[in-house]
């Protein structure tokens, strides 16, 4: 009984943490933001014809995206750069923030 107990309680833990899609903190990431805001806009609609918005995109996507231009793998002269001194952290954060605007 006991241990039908815990597996039903661990199940429940399992459930909240998978919804919590990640640990990235928006409010950190917004700060973090104001260095991309010239070219993406400061809510992320950026009003450059070349840059792409930013507002609204999938968290796992723009995680995905700016490991890639950290590591290279993504190669964008004006990206590169900017994603290079980005910790995890820093990224989670960011990613939080710009998925979180319509
Ligand atoms: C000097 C202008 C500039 C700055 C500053 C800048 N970016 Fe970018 N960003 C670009 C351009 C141009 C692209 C398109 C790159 C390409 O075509 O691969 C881009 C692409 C991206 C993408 C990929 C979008 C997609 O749809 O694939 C992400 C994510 C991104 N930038 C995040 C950031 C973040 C976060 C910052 C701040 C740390 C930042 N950028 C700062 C110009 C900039």
């Amino acid at each position: 009984m006991k241990a039908q107990i815990l597996t039903i309680l661990s199940a429940a833990a399992f459930a909240a943490a998978a919804t919590t899609a990640s640990a990235g903190d928006p409010a950190a990431g917004k700060a973090k933001s104001v260095a991309c805001a010239g070219c993406h806009g400061a809510e992320g609609i950026s009003m450059i014809p070349t840059y792409p918005n930013l507002a609204g995109q999938k968290e796992e996507y723009l995680i995905t995206t700016l490991k890639g231009f950290r590591d290279g793998t993504r190669e964008n002269a004006t990206m590169n750069p900017m994603a290079k001194p980005l910790s995890d952290a820093d990224i989670d954060n960011l990613a939080a923030y710009y998925a979180s605007l319509k």
